[in-house]
């Protein structure tokens, strides 16, 4: 008798850690990808107390939201300022994460004297290399064999698929790109690196990178995988477009991951914009439309296209690598301030108070029955 009470005593136990197991997105998608999350300075330094509590639950990969940004990194040229990002690659060796560095090569969030001269003209593209040079052999030395992966170049295709023209692009010329990934190969030749961008599904930015990329390629530059910012809104992008994305990623043989994903549930205050951190609006009460809570209507719709995506991104796990939340719970996103300072949006998984929404135990479910 007793023995018998000790084996349902065991195949319960058993049946509640196996439930655990699958009850957190690190461990639901475990042999799929990588669940991850961009980490803010309250998180990195450990003063948000509950966000870092959900990140250690929840994912296995982290990536910094801003402190390995330029500016924030080499604010003058040569003073290195790498506390945050020091703390922020501790944090995740300690808790055995994937760590993704964000980013080397962009043309926002650099600081003003990496383009100039002392007479404030643009300096020359010899120059420019230089320090571009110098910036990407400094940090990602710094963290060799540290960092999985980094966003080498971030953002460098238009809307039109074109370059875009950026002071890199103007005064370096197209080859900027190959330029910082060949630097970021010398420095840490273990280091994926990839190529990082918004508005992935659109058809003219999808051929722009395809054909950037391919000519990486041709030119015998290492490129591991391309990144697609997930800042998703309600109307857009489709499903169908995203996928479409997805598999010609893939088809030129690099991983694909899902960046930065969110989904905002506010009005966008004009078309197109994509993720253009630059784009900035003024505030109007009628833009703020969910300040005093969302609707539960507008949150079924956002959690049943959340829940699309997932099944979208399980559809192709052969291809995903990792999936990266912009942000641990709603309170913390970019979307509250971008484009609109001051707003309340509701764009991420977890709630201000950290709880889940429906939506991820419907994404556990799907991930489990795969
Ligand atoms: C955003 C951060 O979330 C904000 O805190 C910051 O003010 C601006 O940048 N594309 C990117 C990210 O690659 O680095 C941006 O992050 C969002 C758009």
């Amino acid at each position: 008798m007793k023995k018998l009470v000790y084996f349902f005593l065991l195949i319960g136990l058993l049946a509640c850690s196996q439930q655990n197991a699958s009850s957190t997105f690190k461990s639901a998608f475990n042999g799929k990808f990588l669940m991850g999350t961009a980490l803010n300075l309250d998180q990195i330094w450990g003063r948000d107390t509950l966000g870092i509590q959900l990140t250690k639950k929840q994912f296995n990969s982290i990536v910094a939201e801003n402190c390995m940004k330029s500016m924030y990194l080499q604010p003058e040229e040569g003073q290195f300022f790498f506390d945050d990002a020091d703390r922020f690659v501790k944090f995740g060796e300690e808790n055995g994460m994937a760590i993704i560095g964000h980013t080397l090569v962009w043309h926002n969030q650099a600081p003003a004297w990496f383009f100039i001269d002392e007479k404030g003209q643009d300096v020359s593209r010899e120059v420019l290399l230089e320090r571009m040079k110098n910036h990407i052999t400094t940090v990602v030395s710094r963290y060799k064999g540290k960092i999985k992966g980094w966003d080498v170049v971030n953002e460098a295709i238009d809307g039109d698929g074109n370059f875009r023209p950026t002071k890199f692009h103007q005064i370096i010329g197209e080859d900027y790109i190959k330029y910082a990934f060949l630097f970021a190969q010398e420095a840490d030749p273990e280091a994926e690196l990839y190529y990082n961008d918004f508005s992935m599904a659109d058809e003219d930015k999808r051929n722009g990178v395809i054909a950037m990329v391919k000519t990486l390629q041709w030119q015998g530059v290492k490129v591991d995988g391309i990144g697609m910012q997930g800042h998703l809104i309600m109307s857009g992008p489709s499903i169908d477009e995203f996928e479409k994305s997805i598999v010609a990623f893939s088809e030129l043989g690099v991983k694909v991951m899902i960046t930065e994903l969110d989904l905002s549930v506010l009005p966008i205050p004009k078309p197109n914009i994509g993720a253009d951190v630059t784009a900035n609006f003024e505030y109007m009460q009628e833009m703020n439309p969910y300040a005093e809570g969302l609707p539960d209507s507008v949150l079924q719709v956002q959690q049943q296209r959340y829940v699309d995506f997932f099944r979208l991104f399980l559809k192709h796990t052969d291809k995903i690598d990792r999936v990266t939340f912009w942000g641990v719970a709603d309170g913390d996103s970019w979307k509250n301030d971008w484009p609109v300072h001051g707003r309340t949006d509701y764009a991420l998984l977890f709630d201000r108070s950290h709880q889940a929404k429906s939506a991820v135990a419907d994404i556990l479910k799907m991930a489990k029955k795969r």
